[in-house]
C-alpha cells in the first residue's frame, strides 16, 4: 500500500469524552487516554511513511468548555510536551503549532516554544498540532497579514503562503474518530480537495490498525479534482 500513501494526514481526535463516561470516568480521564493514542499514533504514522501529521488538540471553540476540563487538558499538554520533547529527539520527530498564541499560559506557551526550537533541525515525520486553532481565525489572519503588508490584492497563493504554516501541505487525508462527520472550524482553507474518512471508533481506541484501514480506504480512491 505505499503507492497512493498521502503525504499528509490531519486527524480531529474525537471523542474522548464518551469513552470515559462508557466506563463511567471523568473526562479528563478519556483525554488521558486521548494522549495516548496520541503517542501511539506518530508512531504509527512514522512506521507507515506519512511524512506531515496534523491533530487538532485544542478548537477556539473548546474555551466554551468548563474551566476545570480547560485546566486539566492544559496541564495534560504540558505534560505530554516535556515527554514529547526528548521523544522527538531520539525519533527524529519535528514539531510545530498551528493556532492562536492568544489565551495560552505561559506554562504552555513555554513548553511549546521549547518542543519546537527543539525539534526544528529533526528530518523525520512532522507533527503539526493544531492547538488553540480555529480555520476562520487563520484565514483572517492571513488575510490581515496581507493588508499590513501593504497589498491592494490578494490571490489564492498569496493566502496559503500567510497560513499558520504555510510550509505543510494540504491534507490529503482527513480523519475524524467518534462518528461525528463535520470540521468543526479545522482546516476550512486547505480541505478543499482532500477526502475524508470518518469512523465510530473513539479517540482513545485509535491505533495502528485503525490507521491503517483510513489508509486502505484511501487507496482505493480516484481524485478527480473537478476533472473527468
Ligand atoms: C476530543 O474529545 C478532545 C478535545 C476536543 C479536546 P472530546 O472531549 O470532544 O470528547 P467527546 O466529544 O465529548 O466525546
Ligand atoms: C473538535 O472536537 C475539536 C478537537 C478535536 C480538538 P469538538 O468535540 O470540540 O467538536 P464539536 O463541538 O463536537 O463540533
Ligand atoms: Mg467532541
Amino acid at each position: 500500500m505505499a503507492n497512493n500513501l498521502p503525504l499528509h494526514i490531519a486527524i480531529i481526535m474525537d471523542g474522548n469524552g464518551r469513552w470515559a463516561k462508557n466506563r463511567r470516568l471523568p473526562r479528563l480521564a478519556g483525554h488521558r487516554a486521548g494522549a495516548e493514542a496520541v503517542k501511539r499514533t506518530i508512531e504509527a504514522a512514522q512506521q507507515v511513511g506519512i511524512k506531515f501529521l496534523t491533530l487538532y488538540a485544542f478548537s477556539t471553540e473548546n474555551w466554551s468548555r468548563p474551566q476545570d476540563e480547560i485546566d486539566g487538558l492544559m496541564d495534560l499538554l504540558c505534560k505530554t510536551l516535556d515527554t514529547y520533547t526528548d521523544e522527538a529527539q531520539k525519533k527524529n520527530y519535528r514539531l510545530l503549532i498551528s493556532g492562536s498564541r492568544e489565551k495560552l499560559s505561559t506554562a504552555v506557551l513555554q513548553r511549546i516554544d521549547r518542543a519546537v526550537q527543539n525539534t526544528m533541525q529533526n528530518t523525520g515525520l512532522t507533527v503539526n498540532l493544531a492547538l488553540n486553532y480555529g480555520a476562520r481565525q487563520e484565514i483572517v489572519h492571513a488575510v490581515n497579514a496581507l493588508i499590513a503588508a501593504g497589498k491592494k490584492e490578494i490571490s489564492m497563493e498569496d493566502v496559503s503562503a500567510n497560513l499558520y504554516q504555510p510550509q505543510v501541505p494540504e491534507p490529503e487525508l482527513i480523519i475524524r474518530t467518534s462518528g461525528e462527520e463535520r470540521l468543526s472550524n479545522f482546516l476550512l482553507w486547505q480541505a478543499a480537495y482532500s477526502e475524508f474518512y470518518f469512523t465510530p471508533v473513539l479517540w482513545p481506541d485509535f491505533n495502528a490498525q485503525e490507521l491503517q484501514k483510513a489508509l486502505n480506504s484511501y487507496a482505493q480512491r480516484t481524485r478527480r479534482f473537478g476533472g473527468i
